[in-house]
């Protein structure tokens, strides 16, 4: 089942498109990687996704609803983890409560239910910080505060999830076993849009990319996407890209020597 159709979308925030000639559409169980340099329009399609932004022309349909007119029935299938979050680092609110919000947010006045701690927890745990429910948010490292926020969007339990950099900041082992997590859920059959800059860790874990760069450059299977031309097309020079086998590195093209 297509869960999100985006059909010739243009957008601007002002004179200049921001985005333009913009077209895919993703599955049930789809894990997809976003991808261009900076600039190049991935927070804004995912905030055209979630209903924020509306397009100036074109169309987009999120599980047959449009966004801009349906926003806060697709947020309750939709959980997002913004680029970077504005909480005043002064604001003493503990880490459960940030969980909480993802819950919450959708509930309005109703209260939260031992099924809404449950999920929140459980969400915690997925990030690997399960111990560290009743501690102050402003007091945790850049990084833990970045798992936070993911689990924030885990504890939706969501069908959709949109992840702006999800990475930045985070170690390699906690960004492994997100990956590992992140896996699961699209098993299950929830679809994943990530923002990323560098794609090598979910090489395996991914099955489409979109390389953007204001139009899209591409759309499809990393195998077909990630060709030397194309990442000259998205982003004016080559990256490299290591495939493993079986224990063995070898760069599918670029100068991994630098
Ligand atoms: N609120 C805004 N008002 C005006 N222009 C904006 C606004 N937000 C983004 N832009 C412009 O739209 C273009 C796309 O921005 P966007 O944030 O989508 O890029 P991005 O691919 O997410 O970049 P990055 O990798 O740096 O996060 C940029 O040229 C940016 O300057
Ligand atoms: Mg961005």
């Amino acid at each position: 089942m297509k869960t999100i159709v985006v059909e010739n979308v243009e957008f601007s925030y002002n004179r200049e498109n921001a985005l333009e000639n913009v077209s895919f559409s993703v599955n049930e169980g789809d894990f997809v990687a976003v991808m261009g340099p900076n600039g190049s329009g991935k927070t804004t399609l995912l905030k055209l996704i979630l209903g924020l932004l509306k397009p100036k022309s074109g169309k987009i349909k999120v599980f047959n609803l449009d966004p801009w007119e349906n926003r806060e029935k697709i947020q309750n299938y939709i959980g997002f983890m913004p680029q970077k979050e504005h909480i005043s680092s002064n604001f003493p609110i503990l880490v459960k409560d940030v969980v909480l919000l993802g819950r919450a947010a959708r509930k309005r006045f109703s209260k939260l239910t031992k099924e809404d701690e449950k999920k929140a927890k459980e969400a915690l745990m997925a990030v690997g910080l399960e111990n560290y429910w009743l501690k102050k948010f402003n007091e945790l490292s850049g990084g833990q505060q970045q798992r936070v926020l993911l689990a924030r969007a885990l504890a939706v339990d969501p069908k959709i999830l949109l992840l702006d950099e999800p990475f930045n900041g985070v170690d390699i082992p906690s960004q492994d076993k997100i990956i590992e997590v992140m896996d699961k859920l699209a098993k299950k059959g929830v679809t994943i849009l990530m923002v990323v800059h560098n794609i090598n860790p979910l090489l395996h874990h991914i099955n489409k990319v979109i390389l953007l760069n204001r139009k899209l450059i591409a759309f499809g299977p990393p195998s077909e996407v990630l060709t030397a031309e194309r990442m000259v097309e998205t982003y004016g020079s080559s990256i490299p890209i290591v495939v493993c086998e079986e224990g063995y590195a070898h760069p599918l093209f670029g100068d991994t020597h630098g």
